[in-house]
Formats: C-alpha cells, structure tokens, sequence
C-alpha cells in the first residue's frame, strides 16, 4: 500500500509575493505529483493568492495561512478572519505554532478558538503542539503536548476529525539545529495517536513532526511508521531544497 505522506512548508515572514512565484515555478516543475502525497505551503498572507494561483492546477497542492483570528470580523488590526484567508485562496491555517504560543502569547484557550473558527468553515487545520526545552528536562513533555492537543480540540466533534492534522514541534528543535532523534519523535507520536485514537478510532490524522528538518535527517525521521510527514521552515525556503525534501523515499 502506498504510504500517505504530508510534506508542509512554513515560510514564516519569507517570500513575498514576487519571489513566492519565482520559487513555485521552479519547485512545481521540480517535483511531479506523487500518489499519497500532499503538499502544504503556508506562506505570509500577503503572499496567499499569488501562492494558491500558483497551486491551482495541483490537485495534491494547497496553500494556507499561518495564523487566523476566531471572529469573523471586527475592529482587530493586524488579524486576518478565515474568511478573508479563504478568498485568498488558503484552504486552512496552522494554529499554535510554537512561535504563536511562545513569541506572542497565544494560549491554549486562543487554539481551541482558531480551531474552531477554521473547522466551521471546512478549512483544514494544522494544530502545533510542542515542549519546551525547560518542560522536556523537568519530563513534562507527554503532558503538555496531550494538553495542548486537547485545549486545541475542545469541543471538535468526530465528525470534523478528517480536516485535522498535527504537528509535533518541539519548542527546542525550531530552527535550532537540534532535531529530535527519529525514535523520540515517534515516542511522542505514538502518544499523540493513542490520545486521538480515544476521540476517534477510525479518523485518519496526519501527525507531523517539526523542528529542523532537512535533507539530511527528513529520511531517518519518515521511516518511522508513527510520522506521516514533516513540517518545514528553514529548509523550505530554497525550492530546490525543498523539492528534495518532498522526493525523500520512505
Ligand atoms: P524549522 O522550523 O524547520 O526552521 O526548525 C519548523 C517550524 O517552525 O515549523
């Protein structure tokens, strides 16, 4: 059977619109459609249209945003609702990115929000979970990762399952260098099943792992059976980097 697969690029505050579009020509001409994988870009919002224009044609390609607020609209400067983020063009959005939580602020009250939000509109999410370096040594890392995934997940109903998936970032291995070993990263994988196979035993959900990924370590990483893709910043800002990140056999 051939291996469901996500590959998600988080361009954080990279690439606007004009090199956006440079990249996905180059990248899309590099990398064909694969059976059982998708492609994920999640590029600043001011690159969304130009990223999903780009992507139309790529059934096994969708762009989305990299944060969204819960109202619908209002006086709130700065903040895109998931409206405005699906016209234009995201088909979801990352919610609590551990630069979200740890940069800004965001708690977890806020994911379960933005979750929420995005699943009343049928957009896909891509939740982050993730400890931090302090939380790891003191052996809390199982804890606050099933925290935040059932803060994230308060109140989704089985039913809205299937547009969920996670990324297990930890906080310490982001764009540190430090990538969790393949074999710790599964531990917690398994974990992060286990707990949404209690929700729902028959929901397929992508669990990521995030934190320094690159074309060294992306093969190591997918052979383990509980990781179902990885989610990428630094590494996913050179399409041709990238693009070899994607062709990893696993
Ligand atoms: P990194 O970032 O690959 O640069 O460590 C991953 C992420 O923040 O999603």
């Amino acid at each position: 059977m051939i291996r469901r697969l996500v590959f998600a690029a988080n361009w954080k505050m990279h690439l606007g619109p004009g090199p956006a579009s440079d990249y996905l020509g180059r990248f899309l001409a590099a990398t064909p459609p694969r059976d059982g994988r998708t492609l994920l870009f999640f590029p600043p919002a001011a690159s969304l249209l130009t990223v999903a224009a780009a992507l139309q044609e790529r059934s096994d390609a969708r762009a989305g945003a990299q944060n969204i607020h819960w109202e619908p609209k209002g006086a709130f400067t700065g903040e895109m609702s998931v409206g405005i983020a699906q016209e234009a063009g995201a088909a979801g959005a990352l919610v609590g990115h551990s630069e979200r939580r740890h940069v800004f602020g965001e708690t977890d009250q806020q994911t379960g929000f933005k979750v929420r939000a995005l699943l009343a509109a049928a957009m896909d999410v891509m939740l982050c979970v993730g400890e931090t370096l302090a939380e790891r040594e003191a052996g809390l890392t199982e804890e606050v990762c099933l925290r935040q995934l059932a803060a994230g997940l308060a109140d989704v109903a089985p039913t809205q399952l299937p547009q969920v998936m996670i990324a297990y970032e930890p906080v310490w291995a982001i764009g540190t260098g430090r990538n969790a070993t393949p074999v710790d990263a599964a531990t917690v994988h398994n974990a992060i099943r286990s707990a949404l196979t209690e929700r729902d035993a028959t929901a397929h959900i992508p669990v990521l792992y995030g934190g320094s990924v690159n074309a060294g370590n992306a093969a190591a990483l997918l052979a383990q059976p509980a990781i179902d893709g990885v989610l990428v910043g630094g590494a996913s800002l050179d399409p041709d980097g990238w693009a070899q990140i994607c062709a990893t056999e696993a």
